[in-house]
Formats: C-alpha cells, structure tokens, sequence
C-alpha cells in the first residue's frame, strides 16, 4: 500500500497534494504519537478519534480478532459478544461456511452491476422468496437502503394499484423507531439525537404511537395512506415489545384499509428473537420484509426487500437500483449465511436460549433493574440509573470484566449474543452480568 501511495505521489507532485494543501503521505503503520506511553488499544483509540469523524461513541475497546460468540482486543484479551454487530454477526464471527462461501466467490466474480445478468442472483432470489414465502426480492446492501427501497415500492404500489392522487401518498412510522440514517429514515424518526438539525425534511411521512391500534385505525382509513412501516420489536429504541396482538391488529387493520404494512426485521429478524420473523410470534405475513444485517453473516454488507408481484413489479427497470446490490459475491454470502441459520438450528437455539436467559437474569437485584424484557436471544435490561451507575457505566464494567455491551439511553443495556452460543457459554456470561449489575464485584 504504502508503495502504490508513494508511487501515487511521485506522478507530477502526486494525485493527492493538488486536491488539498493538507494532504501528506499516508503509511498503514505510521502511529498517530510516536512519542506516547500509551498502550496498544489506547493507540488504535486515539488513531480513530484522531482521523475518523466523531458519529459514533464506541464503548473503549480496541478488537482486531473474532471468533464465533467471542472478540479478542489488540492486547489479546477475550471477551463475549453480546452485541454482535448490532445483530448482524447472528452466526457467529467468521463462520466457516459463509467465509468459505465469500472467497470462492471472490476468487471467481465478485461484481457485474445489475447491467447484466450473474449466475448467482437468481439463486438468492429463489433462496429468499421460498424460505421466507414471497413472490418476489429485491437486492441492496445496508439495512436503510433497503428502508428506502420499501418506502418507494409503497409509494408506487399507491399510486399506481392503489389510486392515490398524485404525491399525495402517506407513510405511516412508529414513535421510537430506528430505520437507519438516510434522510427518509431521519424523517420518519422521533429521536432527537437522530433528527435534530437535518431539515427539511422528507413530506409524507407521519407518526403516530408503537402498539396503538386505535391510532392505526384512524391513520389507515385515510384513503391517502399507502403503507405502515414498524419494527416488530424496537431494538435501538432498547428492545421494546409491543402487547400480545398488535401484531395480529395491524395486519387486520392495515387489510381493512387496503393498507400495505411494512415489518422492518432488518435486526430483530432472521433468528434474533427465536423466530425466522420476529412477525412469525404472532403468526401474521406483512406485504413487504424488509431484511439486513444477518444476511450479511457479519462478513459482507447484503440487504433485501421481500414482496409479492402487486407490489414488487410496481417498479419498472432503471426506476430503483443500486450498484453493488444483487452482486455475485454478496449473493454467495447471503446464500450461505440463510443455509448456515438452517442447517445449525439457529433459529431454535436462539428460542431455546431465552428460558436460560430469563431464568440467569432473574436473579439480578431488583433494585438495580426494574425490568427484563425480549424474546428468544434479544433482551434488555432497564436499570433505575445513579450517578456513577448509569448503562454505559455498567458497560465499562462489563468490558473489564470480559462482555461487551453497548448502552441505549441511559438506562438500557441491550444483550444479543451470536445465535450460536451453548447454554454453557451463556450461563458464564449471565455471571459476568449478574456480578457486576449485583455489584459483586469492583
Ligand atoms: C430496524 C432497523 N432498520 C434499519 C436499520 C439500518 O441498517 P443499516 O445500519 O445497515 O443501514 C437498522 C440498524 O440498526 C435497524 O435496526
């Protein structure tokens, strides 16, 4: 690398210098302070801080290794993954199948832009719509440009099946939400660290409560309403569980009003709360899935929306795209990281796994937490916070103690180990949780 740059620089006083007056030669092993005491972990911190752009407060843990249910920092120490990359390592770190998957991929082809046609995206088409029972997917990569691609698809699907005067469609969100980042997404949140200072914002998009019906009934009878999008169960607004039929009522609700209703699974889907579909716990089927995250298998960034025909085709060519989505290697990965779910039970550990969590949690003292929720391995505990004992204040102790956790708000710590784990490894980990939360230990 470092040569390519410096070659890169000789060429006419270099590529980079005559863009900026601030550029200077980059190597991968210069240090941010040749100069400094500090540790190898606090040296990886400081490079970050220093030339990474300060959207994201990471808990103080420098990871250069993962395996399976565990992380190792630069240092060498271990520690249990109880984040796992916001659910989308659910198979583990570097499971060897989906690793095996991408480079036999890569070492064939890796991209043909949907220009034309690979030998491999018809396959993760077919694989999805059977496993998951839907007409048709469409490819991308993150999790939000697949919220983006819902949000369209229902714009469409009113327009052009549904009858709705022109741009005068509306989208119905949740308060408390998390679709992702994109300027729609942002529009559609209530959290102010996520919409403050980015207006103006999207028009047709509206709010109203998580698990209100009635508010639902009256959204959806306006005749200008296109589809509801909602999360089956909130994860970043800290694992929040609507009532037992909800569910049940919004497919009713949203089939009364001719109404398209949206689950994003994009992290409480596939396995995370002991279903393929957190939606399958009430036994419903949305018109649109939208999925991300573990379809990646924490390697490979994939993503997709699922629909039937109605909706799906309601986009013609060259009206939706994106370059990498849909490409051979993330098919591959994709492929292998839905087989890997099946083949190892996944889904059903990840069930099984939730009375062994209930039943290590309970023992937490209640004067610290005030509620447990989740289902299958998706779980948060709410603690009455103090000062010097707030959730980040717990991760910290967590990390010490080798368990890595990532704080929402102030009081929620969020569990979601891989869905791999033994009821051996997460009754060692709910030990590390119960002691530091229990204050067993410094
Ligand atoms: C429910 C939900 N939807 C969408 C997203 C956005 O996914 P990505 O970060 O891959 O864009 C997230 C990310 O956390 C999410 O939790």
């Amino acid at each position: 690398m470092a040569v390519v740059m410096r070659r890169l620089g000789s060429l006419g006083r270099g590529l980079w210098t005559r863009q900026s007056s601030k550029a200077k030669p980059f190597s991968t092993a210069s240090k941010v302070s040749e100069k400094s005491a500090a540790s190898p972990g606090e040296l990886v911190i400081e490079r970050e801080k220093k030339f990474s752009a300060h959207n994201y407060q990471p808990v103080p843990v420098a990871l250069s290794r993962g395996e399976g249910i565990f992380v190792w920092d630069v240092e060498g120490k271990r520690y249990f993954d109880f984040l796992s990359g916001y659910s989308a390592v659910n198979q583990g770190h570097r499971h060897p199948k989906i690793m095996a998957a991408l480079s036999e991929q890569a070492s064939k082809l890796t991209l043909t832009s949907r220009a034309f046609y690979n030998d491999v995206l018809g396959e993760f088409a077919e694989c999805m719509s059977k496993m998951l029972g839907y007409d048709k997917m469409l490819p991308s990569n993150t999790g939000v440009e697949a919220v983006e691609t819902a949000v369209k698809l229902s714009r469409r699907w009113g327009y052009d099946v549904k009858g709705i005067p022109t741009n005068q469609a509306k989208i119905y969100f949740v308060e408390g939400n998390f679709h992702g980042r994109s300027m729609t997404a942002v529009s559609a949140s209530t959290d102010p660290e996520s919409y403050g200072g980015y207006g103006p914002y999207l028009p047709g998009i509206h709010k109203i409560p998580f698990d209100d019906l009635d508010a639902l009934e009256e959204a959806c009878s306006d005749p200008n309403t296109c589809s509801f999008i909602v999360e089956p169960i909130q994860g970043e607004n800290g694992v929040v569980l609507p009532t037992d039929g909800y569910l049940r009522g919004v497919r009713d609700v949203c089939s009364r009003h001719n109404v398209l209703f949206v689950s994003d699974e994009v992290q409480c889907g596939l396995g995370r709360a002991g279903r393929m579909l957190a939606v399958d716990h009430e036994g419903v089927r949305p018109d649109v899935v939208i999925l991300g995250k573990s379809l990646s298998g924490g390697l490979f960034p994939v993503s997709c929306v699922l629909a039937d025909d109605e909706v799906m085709l309601t986009i013609k060519p060259g009206q939706h795209g994106s370059t990498f989505g849909g490409s051979p290697l993330a098919g591959r990965v994709a492929i292998a990281s839905m087989e890997v779910l099946r083949e190892e039970g996944m889904v059903e550990n990840a069930a099984a796994m939730e009375g062994v969590l209930r039943r290590e949690l309970s023992q937490l003292d209640p004067s610290v937490v005030h509620t447990l929720r989740g289902r299958g391995l998706f779980f948060a505990i709410v603690i009455t916070p103090i000062p010097g004992f707030t959730a980040w204040d717990v991760c910290l102790k967590l990390r010490d103690h080798g368990l890595l956790a990532k704080p929402t708000h102030d009081d929620i710590i969020r569990l979601a180990p891989p869905l791999i784990i033994t009821e051996e490894q997460l009754v060692e980990a709910c030990g590390i949780v119960k002691s530091v939360i229990n204050r067993e230990t410094d």
